[in-house]
C-alpha cells in the first residue's frame, strides 16, 4: 500500500514536470497543425451519438471536463471519433491491426477498413506487410491526410534506427508516417528514440511513441528523451486490463493504445463466450467483440483489432451507437485475471 502511494506521488510530480517540458519539445519539433483525422461524419450523423457524453477512465468527458487529479489526460471526442495527441495531431480512436496478415489479406483488410470509414491502421516493420498497407492506401479514394498510419521499428533495428526509419518510409511509400513506435524495449532504445525525434524534426514522422513500456520502464526512459511520447501501445483486454498502468500513462498526457483487444489470435473464443461479456452484448443487441471495443473506448483506450474478415472489420467500426453503463463497465473490470498473452 505504502509503495503504491509513493508511486502515485512520484507519478504526479513526474507528470507536472513533464507538462512543463512538453510544451517546449512540441514547439521545437515544429508541430502544431492538426490532421483531419477520421472523417466518417455522414455515417456518424446517422447514428445515435449517445457515446459523445461517455466518460473515459480518467474521469473526463468528451466535452473537455476534467476530474481532479487527471488534468492532462487525453480526451476522446467520440463524435469525431478522434483524440488529439500531445503532438497536436488527431488520431482516430478505432482502427485495424495488421499483425499476422499476409500481403493479400492485409491489402484487402485495409481496403475494407477504408471503405467502411475506418481511418487508423497499425502495422510494423516486424509484420512484413507495410508495402501492402501503403499500396491499399494509394489505391483507395481516401485522401492521405485523412488516414493515420502507425508503424514500429524492432529492437533488432535499434543499431541503425535512421536506416530503419528510412526503410519504413520506403516500404509504406505514403509520404510521411503519422506515428512511429519503438516496438519494445531493448539495447539502444534511447538512441533509437532520439532518431525518431530527429525524424519528427525533419517532417518524416508526425508523432512518436513506445510499445510494451510499463510504469518502471517509463520512469527510467522518459527523463532521457526530449519529446514526450504521444502514444504508448500495450496489451490490453478484459483478462489483462492494466488497471494501474492505463491511468498512469494517461495522466502523463499520453494516449494509451491497447493491442490484442480480443486477447490475440487463438484466445478470442473464450473471451467472446465469457458470460459477463455475452450478457452485456445481448442487453445492447451487439456482439461480444463490440462490447470489448466499446469498453476500451470508454476507458480512453484506442483500439486496433486485427481481422482478415471484411464483415468483422465493419462490425469493429460500428461501436459508436451504444454506450455501456457504469455498472457494465464495473462488471467487466472484475474480469481482470492478469492473463498476459504476449511475452514482453
Ligand atoms: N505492439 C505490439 O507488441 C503488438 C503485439 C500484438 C499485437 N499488436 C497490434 O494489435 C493488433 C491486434 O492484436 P492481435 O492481432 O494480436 O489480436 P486481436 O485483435 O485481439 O484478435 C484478432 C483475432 O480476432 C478475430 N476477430 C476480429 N474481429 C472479430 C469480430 N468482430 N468477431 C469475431 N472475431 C474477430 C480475428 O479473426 P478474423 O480474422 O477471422 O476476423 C483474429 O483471429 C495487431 O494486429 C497489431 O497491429 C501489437
Amino acid at each position: 500500500m505504502r509503495k503504491r502511494i509513493l508511486t502515485l506521488i512520484a507519478a504526479l510530480l513526474f507528470s507536472v514536470c513533464l507538462a512543463g517540458c512538453d510544451s517546449g519539445s512540441a514547439d521545437s519539433s515544429g508541430q502544431g497543425s492538426t490532421s483531419p483525422g477520421n472523417t466518417s461524419s455522414s455515417e456518424a450523423e446517422q447514428e445515435e451519438e449517445l457515446s459523445s457524453k461517455s466518460e473515459n477512465s480518467a474521469g473526463e468527458t468528451s466535452t473537455g471536463e476534467t476530474s481532479a487529479g487527471g488534468s492532462s489526460a487525453p480526451v476522446f471526442d467520440l463524435e469525431s471519433r478522434t483524440v488529439t495527441l500531445n503532438s497536436g495531431y488527431e488520431m482516430p480512436v478505432a482502427g485495424l491491426g495488421t499483425y499476422a496478415l499476409s500481403d493479400e489479406e492485409c491489402y484487402n483488410s485495409v481496403t475494407a477498413l477504408l471503405e467502411c470509414g475506418g481511418r487508423l491502421i497499425d502495422t510494423a516493420s516486424y509484420y512484413g506487410n507495410e508495402e501492402s498497407v501503403g499500396r491499399a492506401i494509394r489505391d483507395s479514394d481516401v485522401p492521405r491526410e485523412e488516414i493515420f498510419v502507425t508503424t514500429k521499428i524492432y529492437p533488432t533495428e535499434f543499431d541503425d534506427p535512421e536506416g530503419a526509419i528510412e526503410a519504413c518510409l520506403e516500404r509504406l511509400d505514403i509520404g510521411y508516417i503519422d506515428l512511429m513506435l519503438l516496438h519494445h524495449p531493448g539495447d539502444g532504445d534511447v538512441e533509437a528514440y532520439h532518431a525518431l525525434e530527429k525524424a519528427v524534426e525533419d517532417g518524416k514522422v508526425r508523432s512518436i511513441g513506445l510499445s510494451n513500456w510499463y510504469i518502471e520502464e517509463l520512469e527510467e526512459f522518459l527523463p532521457q528523451v526530449e519529446i514526450t511520447p504521444s502514444v504508448v501501445q500495450n496489451e490490453i483486454h478484459p483478462y489483462y486490463q492494466e488497471q494501474e498502468v492505463v491511468p498512469y500513462i494517461q495522466n502523463l498526457g499520453i494516449v494509451v493504445n491497447g493491442y490484442s483487444p480480443f486477447g490475440g489470435r487463438g484466445h478470442t473464443a473464450e473471451l467472446f463466450a465469457d458470460e459477463v461479456i455475452s450478457a452485456i452484448a445481448e442487453a445492447h443487441g451487439v456482439t461480444s467483440a463490440q462490447v470489448v471495443l466499446r469498453w476500451n473506448l470508454q476507458r480512453g483506450v484506442v483500439v486496433n483489432p486485427s481481422s482478415s474478415n471484411p464483415e468483422h472489420i465493419r462490425e469493429n467500426q460500428d461501436i459508436f451507437g451504444f454506450e455501456l453503463t457504469e455498472e457494465e463497465m464495473e462488471q467487466i473490470s472484475t474480469l481482470e485475471r492478469g492473463e498476459k498473452h504476449e511475452w514482453y
